[in-house]
């Protein structure tokens, strides 16, 4: 859960950083599993940014998540190579599987769906990353195990 002592001690680490404000976001995601809005200004006063500066960049980027993440984490990606695959096909048949709409979290809080901009994994497209794990080749078979993980 967020600590703001916690997340004081990140910011401090990360502040002698060229360009500090996303290496600093990112480290909070990887600690937190989200940015929550109580360290913008946290992050604003350490860096003497304002804390629309800081705003600014946290929602520019879409990589940042502003709500705790759900049980499960579901990245499908939307870029080009996938697309070509039928990828956006195969995203729309995961976002039934899993009655989740993309950008969001699940009422129930079991899983999060969010697009993702290439995974790397082009040559087996579409792609999929589930829980961390890399998911090629995203047939209606995987889908299903996705569903099934889902429900865990
Ligand atoms: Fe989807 Fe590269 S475009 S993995």
């Amino acid at each position: 859960a967020w600590s703001p002592t916690r997340g004081r001690e990140i910011i401090a680490d990360h502040l002698p950083l060229e360009g500090a404000t996303l290496p600093i976001l990112h480290a909070l995601q990887e600690t937190f599993g989200y940015v929550p809005q109580d360290a913008i200004p946290l992050i604003a006063d350490a860096m003497n940014l304002s804390r629309a500066e800081v705003h600014g960049t946290f929602t520019f980027y879409h990589d940042f998540r502003h709500e705790p993440a759900g049980k499960h984490v579901v990245k499908i990606c939307v870029a080009e190579a996938c697309q070509a695959a039928g990828g956006h096909v195969t995203s729309a048949k995961v976002g039934e599987a899993l009655d989740c709409a993309y950008g969001e979290t699940r009422a129930d809080g079991q899983v999060t769906l969010e697009p993702i901009y290439c995974l790397g994994l082009c040559a087996c497209a579409p792609a999929a990353m589930v829980n961390g794990r890399l998911i090629g080749r995203l047939d209606d078979e995987a889908i299903d195990e996705i569903a099934a993980e889902v429900r865990s």
